[in-house]
């Protein structure tokens, strides 16, 4: 690269959000996905309820914000993919980009487990609608839910569903596909979890839910508690892979970046305190335990919305939502792969589409089958799909986040990385993106690797 600052791809060349609320409505639609709905619910009851929740809240502001605006800052000023925006972008010879190769590693395992939990969400919308879901027992509840899980061929077709299905959108392309659709679903999204939650406020046990959610028991705040919490920060904002660079990438050079990295970030955490206010004070009224872990959502809930009035309609909402969320973050974990393979490989959009397709199918089989076929192979303690979870939000995320934030720092250049988050001067928010800078500098990094060893117990 002779000019580090020209963009790598010429933008008449490159798709991106065509405006404001399509930036805003694929962003969130990113971040929203089964991270609000089945591991927030699910973490914060196995971790002890309102302390966890608040050290997740000191995560996301401290260094999941900054980082997400580093991200977004990087792939925008560089137009491309985030290896190549990483070369483009870095002093000579550094080999920042391996922090993209990273990223294509952590999206494959990511998209491989999750995929698999989305499968089960749409085949869980369907049994809704059929209606076979409806008993108030938990142990019918677990067996309906182990028959699906243990099942290869129902486990395998249902994600090579779920994963045609977004490779279908992506088809359409960054602007027709994944803005446009993404524009429909975010405010449906909304709807039904208000809804949701409405009728959960009216339940019995509404207000021990919420003092479960709400009020703080220090005593459960170790450290494995807060690593998770801070690997929840990281998953649940997409960032320390490289997704929020391929978003970025497709930012308009107008779109200020601090408010919309901000106003995502506000939105998704409703949408955690939402799904929250929703299911805890469910759980409650009807006598179940708040740590029932990621079995939550598809034992309890469905125990739980057996034993209420129009229980079949509101689970079918329930499932639909759920969905709903997934397809936007599923979209964002596919793009990565897509668009690096389009843009470093030579192939076509469309090529590299099915080619990441398949690559999933192969690698999600995994996954897919950790619970059936599988389940016997468990090397150091976890199956395959709990490692994939595992390494990926408590490792390759913060791993990632931390080469950012100094990448974004330091190597990038204070003055560059500032001026973009200015857009070039026009936007006079010098003095939040000093402190941006100072965050990223020293705070970030440090405060990432001390608590990712000590939850690790390697200190
Ligand atoms: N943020 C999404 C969720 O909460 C998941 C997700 C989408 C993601 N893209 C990502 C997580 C990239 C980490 C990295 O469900």
């Amino acid at each position: 690269m002779t000019d580090p600052t020209a963009p790598p791809f010429p933008a008449t060349q490159r798709a991106g959000f065509s405006s404001g609320f399509g930036v805003l409505a694929a962003t969130l639609g990113s971040a929203v996905g089964l991270g609000n709905i089945w591991k927030f619910p699910s973490l914060t009851g196995a971790n002890g309820g309102a302390g966890f929740l608040l050290v997740y809240l000191l995560a996301t502001l401290l260094i999941g914000l900054p980082v997400m605006m580093a991200e977004i800052a990087i792939g925008r000023q560089a137009r491309a993919n985030p290896i190549t925006a990483l070369v483009a972008l870095s002093p000579r010879r550094q080999p920042w980009w391996l922090i993209g190769v990273a990223g294509m590693v952590a999206a494959f395992l990511i998209s491989s487990f999750y995929s698999e939990v989305v499968a089960w969400v749409f085949a869980y919308v369907a049994k809704a609608l059929r209606g076979s879901l409806l008993s108030s027992d938990p142990a019918v509840t677990e067996a309906a839910f182990q028959a699906l899980i243990t099942d290869p061929v129902q486990s395998l077709l249902w994600q090579w569903g779920v994963l045609a299905f977004i490779g279908g959108i992506l088809l359409l392309g960054v602007t027709k596909g994944i803005e446009a659709i993404t524009k429909k679903l975010m405010p449906l999204l909304f709807v039904l979890l208000l809804l949701l939650c409405a009728f959960s406020l009216t339940l019995d046990g509404a207000a021990q839910g919420l003092a479960f959610l709400f009020l703080p028991d220090w005593g459960k705040i170790t450290a494995p508690v807060v690593l998770t919490a801070m690997g929840l920060a990281f998953f649940k904002l997409s960032i320390g892979m490289g997704t929020m660079m391929t978003y970025g990438s497709y930012f308009g050079n107008d779109q200020n970046i601090p408010a919309t990295a901000t106003r995502v970030m506000a939105a998704d955490l409703c949408v955690s305190m939402l799904a929250g206010i929703a299911i805890f004070p469910a759980v409650f009224t009807f006598g179940f335990a708040p740590s029932a872990g990621p079995s939550l959502v598809f034992i309890t809930i469905p125990a739980v919305f057996a034993q209420m009035p129009f229980g079949q309609v509101l689970m079918a909402a329930f499932f639909v939502l759920t969905a709903v969320a997934a397809t936007g973050a599923m979209l964002s974990l596919m793009e990565v792969p897509v668009v690096t393979l389009h843009e470093r490989w030579g192939l076509s959009r469309p090529r590299a589409t099915v080619l990441t397709l398949v690559l999933l199918m192969v690698v999600g089989a995994g996954c897919a089958l950790s619970q059936s076929t599988l389940a016997g192979f468990q090397p150091g303690g976890r199956t395959l799909f709990n490692w994939a979870d595992y390494v990926s939000s408590n490792l390759l995320l913060p791993l990632g986040g931390i080469f950012i934030a100094l990448f974004a720092g330091w190597a990038w250049g204070a003055d560059n990385f500032r001026r973009a988050l200015s857009n070039q001067g026009t936007l006079h928010n010098g003095a939040l993106a000093r402190a941006i800078v100072w965050v990223l500098r020293w705070v970030s990094p440090p405060l990432i690797l001390a608590v990712m060893l000590r939850g690790l117990d390697l200190i």
